[in-house]
């Protein structure tokens, strides 16, 4: 293995000095019998102990107001830090101490920026304060989370603090997934939940409390929630749109509060967006991070990751703390995971156990839990994460952070309306949140794989919020279908480009969401009723014209799942492969795989026997069937009826074109495939059915983008479908098949940009 000394150290020495100076101080103080806050603010970087500011937003500098917590709380915060009863109970926490002025500043201001380190309890904690000082009475207290895997997690946590069940007092509400019954006061709910609940109730009458919290992330729910939630709570008398003004007193809840709560100090930013409303800050706690770069660019970052931590494992004592690795995707983690358990059995005994927990977005939930248990003592446990161990989660123990640098991220071309998931360098925030990831429990290190001058000069200080680099098309149908027409005026944070927002019309339009007037229509009024992408709405509610809604919402459910269906262990992957041939039958394309898996899978009455032998996803398939019975509901409200037509096939095809005809392609010479609307190259998957067999002719699900820009859930279609199911976005002249012998040379190159 590498040896330490690859890595040049930045500001480590001062800084652990700097930290020994004041520990010692502390320790003086304590042994003086006096307990004495401010030697511990020095002994943790950005540490202010003593006080919670109260700060107003620049537009109002000069309102300022001290809030002075209680002092016996305060010792008992030192007391179980001293103690180390870091997990101990809810009082050693960070936000503790400020607890009453907490409470006091949400009394007196009908909306607070909370700002405080990751771990320090604000998503956990305040709820419960919230509730034990009485709000629950008026309405529940609902937190949104950016992730789905951390509203679960947390509500899981606070139920278990609280001692009750899951889904009782507290529960957590996800997209498909709700958890929550009657009983409920606390709800943790993704963003894109709490809008979708905007939608049912514009005035959040159920709440009495709405905490938008990781602010910071700057999702496009988050932003877009931010939007409506301020004409919520505070009229807008200038309002330029008479409409937008009346909507705004209908909506006007005096007695709602608003908390946005943050991990990051660009606080400002959202008290100025408020109105200046003020900025609570939790002074944090945080020890020394010793930041290592590598002297010179990693050729395979995955590997240097996996090296790094296995030299880390070998060279430190296994008690002295955890590792994090900071990886981009589910299957990134599950190459580490098993380049890992292969190397660790290389080294059999003579190393400590090394424990591998992976935490991505869709890990099931029974899984997730084991990233929280307690390492055992001699061994180590190293946790395999996606961003989401940047702030959402707090794992307890980690001492080394390692972080290559990288995450997956959406882009999003205006230009030619495609999205894509492309692997990106994490802005300079990031890497400092990543880094702080390991200086909770003690002095932590950081190893980033990549050098001091990538990090100085090429990494942005900020991740560009997801709101300008999306397509918006879900966005816009949910905005039009509250009414909100003006959306050029409409009260962005951060306006999204222009151009992003008239691609979005434009895609509506085309899908018969919208009229030319741009107001909502019939079938966009049923398509806004489905928490799906619109081309995925817009396919469901085709398919009652070819009376094909059963197997088209088993289609659609098949399609969100979000994970893989099909496994392919290394030791079987001959049988593996020819038991997923078995549904490519006939190439039929991959929609109708999809099909005849859920189909074949209920015909067994939903036999866990029957995935295992044919090498599928138990769990996915439970998801889908979920997802499948959701769906179903949803129709009958739009009062859709449930038709099955299994043999037509056709009828079922042209459904998903009735969706996707935006995403067709045309094949070209090489087995490459050329998009017939704004012309770019790209593939079919290699894992798709149609693989082998490049029909002339393909509409896609989504494109992504690895080594090639692939194709993935392809089907065949005929190109006079196009012109008959899509007439104002098709001429005959673009599905003439002549057309593609003139094509331009290197428009390969042109469509990059
Ligand atoms: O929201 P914030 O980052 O300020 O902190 P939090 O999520 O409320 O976490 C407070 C504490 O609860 C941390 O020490 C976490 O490790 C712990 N926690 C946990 O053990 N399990 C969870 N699922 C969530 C939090
Ligand atoms: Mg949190």
């Amino acid at each position: 293995y590498r040896m330490p000394d690859a890595y040049d150290i930045e500001g480590g020495v001062n800084q652990e000095k700097r930290f020994s100076v004041a520990m010692e101080r502390y320790r003086d103080s304590k042994d003086g019998d006096k307990m004495n806050p401010f030697a511990e603010q020095e002994a943790w970087e950005d540490h202010q102990i003593g006080k919670a500011t109260l700060k107003f937003g620049s537009k109002n500098k000069k309102q300022s107001e001290d809030y002075n917590f209680v002092f016996e709380d305060q010792i008992e915060f030192i007391k179980g830090q001293v103690m180390g009863g870091e997990n101990a109970d809810r009082k050693t926490l960070p936000v503790y101490p400020y607890r009453e002025s907490l409470l006091q500043a949400i009394e007196d201001h009908q909306v607070l920026v909370i700002v405080g380190e990751t771990g320090s309890g604000k998503t956990t904690q305040i709820p419960q304060y919230l509730h034990e000082a009485g709000y629950t009475k008026r309405g529940m207290i609902g937190c949104t989370q950016p992730r789905r895997v951390a509203a679960m997690s947390v509500a899981a946590r606070v139920s278990q603090e609280m001692g009750i069940k899951l889904g009782h007092e507290v529960g957590y509400s996800i997209r498909f997934e709700d958890c929550t019954s009657d009983k409920t006061v606390l709800k943790y709910m993704t963003d894109g939940m709490l809008l979708r609940e905007f939608l049912g109730e514009p005035d959040l009458a159920s709440y009495s409390v709405v905490m938008v919290d990781e602010a910071h992330e700057r999702t496009l729910s988050t932003d877009i929630l931010f939007g409506l939630v301020k004409g919520t709570v505070s009229i807008h008398w200038f309002d330029p749109f008479i409409l937008l003004f009346f909507q705004d007193i209908a909506r006007f809840r005096p007695d709602l509060k608003l908390l946005i709560s943050s991990a990051t100090l660009d606080a400002e930013k959202f008290s100025d967006y408020f109105d200046s409303a003020p900025i609570f800050k939790i002074p944090g706690r945080r020890f020394p991070v010793e930041i290592n770069y590598t002297k010179a660019p990693e050729a395979d970052y995955l590997d240097a990751a996996i090296v790094t931590a296995l030299q880390i494992h070998v060279t430190q004592p296994p008690g002295d703390g955890d590792i994090l690795v900071f990886l981009t995707g589910q299957e990134e983690i599950e190459t580490a995971e098993e380049i890992l358990k292969h190397r660790t059995r290389g080294l059999g005994s003579k190393i400590a156990e090394l424990i591998i927990c992976p935490i991505y977005a869709n890990l099931p939930t029974e899984l997730q839990a084991k990233i929280f248990e307690p390492t055992p003592e001699g061994a180590r446990k190293v946790v395999l994460a996606t961003n989401i161990a940047e702030t959402s989660l707090t794992i307890d123990g980690i001492k080394y952070v390692i972080d290559p640098g990288f995450v997956k991220m959406k882009s999003y071309n205006p230009r030619t309306g495609m999205e894509s998931l492309l692997i990106t360098p994490i802005s300079k925030a990031s890497a400092n949140q990543r880094a702080g990831r390991s200086g909770r429990t003690g002095p932590g290190k950081c190893f980033r794989l990549y050098t001091a001058y990538n990090y100085f000069n090429d990494l942005d200080d900020n991740t560009v919020p997801e709101i300008q680099r999306t397509n918006l098309a879900n966005v816009v149908l949910s905005l039009k279908s509250l009414g909100i027409h003006d959306l050029l005026n409409f009260d962005f944070m951060d306006p999204p480009p222009a151009e992003a927002l008239l691609k979005a019309l434009e895609l509506l339009f085309a899908l018969s969401a919208l009229n030319k007037h741009g107001e909502l229509t019939k079938v966009g009024r049923k398509m806004a009723e489905f928490p799906l992408d619109p081309m995925l709405s817009k396919m469901i509610v085709a398919s009652d014209k070819y009376k094909c809604s059963d197997e088209i919402i088993s289609i659609a459910a098949m399609l969100s799942i979000g994970s893989s269906i099909f496994y392919r262990p290394k030791d079987k992957q001959v049988h593996a492969d020819n038991a997923r041939l078995n549904f490519h039958m006939g190439n039929v394309g991959d929609h109708i795989a999809l099909l005849k898996v859920y189909s074949s899978w209920k015909e067994t009455n939903f036999s866990t026997q029957w995935c295992y032998e044919n090498y599928i996803q138990v769990r996915s398939m439970k998801r889908a069937r979920d997802i499948r019975d959701q769906l179903e509901g949803l129709l009958e409200r739009v009062e859709i009826e449930l038709v099955s037509n299994p043999g037509d096939l056709e009828a079922i095809k042209k459904s998903i074109t009735s969706g996707y005809f935006p995403h067709s392609a045309r094949m070209q010479k090489n087995g490459s495939y050329r998009t017939v609307k704004h012309p770019q190259t790209v593939y079919i998957h290699p894992s798709s059915g149609l693989a082998q067999v490049l029909p002339r002719w393909v509409v896609y699900h989504e494109l992504v983008l690895t080594t090639k820009e692939y194709m993935r859930q392809v089907s065949e279609l005929k190109p006079e479908w196009l012109v008959e199911i899509a007439p104002h976005y098709y001429q005959l002249k673009d599905v003439e098949d002549l057309a593609s012998k003139k094509m331009p040379r290197g428009e390969g190159r042109a469509s990059k940009d």
